[in-house]
């Protein structure tokens, strides 16, 4: 899909890799649609990025604080093209730790705010990008991309949680591309390894460097850029549909 005037939802697109991928996104001739939690960064980033973005406060586990984003989105903007899930949140705990059993409300968080909100995000989108007329001649009317974790493959001791929502996300990739192909919709699901955000730039060396040393080559953590790269080319490249693809330096995460 050709960005040029398309809108672009990105939730999480307050920070990380949401925010690079909104950049891009900007770069590429599109206008990002921020759906963040965190109402004070979400604004602080869309004055950042200038006049192509607007803020929205919306925690993607609640359906109406969605509804009424997107209403609103579609009301101001006109349309829904592409929706990017990056809102994730990675808490660790063991099964079974020194205190006990890993509290149930703890797992069921992590996978409400990565698998459920990425789902109720991407099927009010996929509503919406149905209306669509189609922008090439393949009948493509949107584009879904949602953010997964090599954890979905290889999770580390305490990633229990993470792993069940990120496996989720993964899992699902080809069901919805198959649920939406008839609506003319892809989607694709990147898994990241270990990525330069703010969540990992204040990481004392003691934690980064065994990190680093898993990763095959080059030896570094990845960059936001890298992440938003791939986001940028699913959106652009009509032929990938269905497919969670890792984005990793060739990583293998250990047990810890
Ligand atoms: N950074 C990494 O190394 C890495 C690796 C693998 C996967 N990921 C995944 O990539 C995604 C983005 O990670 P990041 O490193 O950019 O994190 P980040 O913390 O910088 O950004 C995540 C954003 O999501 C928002 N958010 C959290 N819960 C939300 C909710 N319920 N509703 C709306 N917004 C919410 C936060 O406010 C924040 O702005 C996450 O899903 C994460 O699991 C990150």
């Amino acid at each position: 899909m050709d960005l040029t005037d398309k809108t672009v939802v990105i939730t999480g697109g307050a920070s990380g890799l949401g925010k690079a991928t909104a950049e891009h996104v900007i770069k590429a001739g599109g206008t990002v649609a921020i759906f963040d939690r965190n109402e004070e960064l979400a604004h602080a980033t869309a004055k950042e990025l200038g006049q192509s973005a607007a803020a929205f406060n919306v925690d993607v586990t609640d359906e109406d604080s969605l509804q009424a984003a997107i209403a609103s989105v579609v009301e101001t903007f006109g349309a829904i093209h592409v929706n990017v899930n990056c809102a994730g949140i990675g808490p660790a705990a063991r099964t079974l730790g020194k205190a006990g059993p890993m509290a149930f409300e703890a797992f069921k968080l992590v996978v409400n705010v990565n698998l459920f909100g990425t789902f109720n995000t991407l099927r009010l989108c996929a509503e919406q990008m149905a209306k669509n007329d189609p922008v090439n001649e393949d009948g493509e009317r949107g584009v879904i991309v949602n953010t997964a974790s090599v954890a979905a493959f290889d999770g580390q001791i305490g990633q229990a949680a993470y792993t069940a929502s990120k496996a989720g996300v993964a899992g699902m990739t080809l069901p919805i591309a198959r649920d939406l192909g008839r609506n003319g919709i892809r989607v694709c699901t990147i898994a990241p390894g270990i990525f330069e955000t703010p969540m990992m730039l204040g990481a004392p060396d003691q934690i980064r460097l065994p990190l680093i040393d898993m990763v095959q080559f080059p030896k570094r953590l990845g960059n936001a850029s890298e992440f938003a790269l791939l986001a940028l080319q699913i959106m652009q490249n009509p032929y990938l549909n269905g497919e969670t693809i890792r984005l990793d330096g060739g990583i293998r995460m250990q047990p810890r």
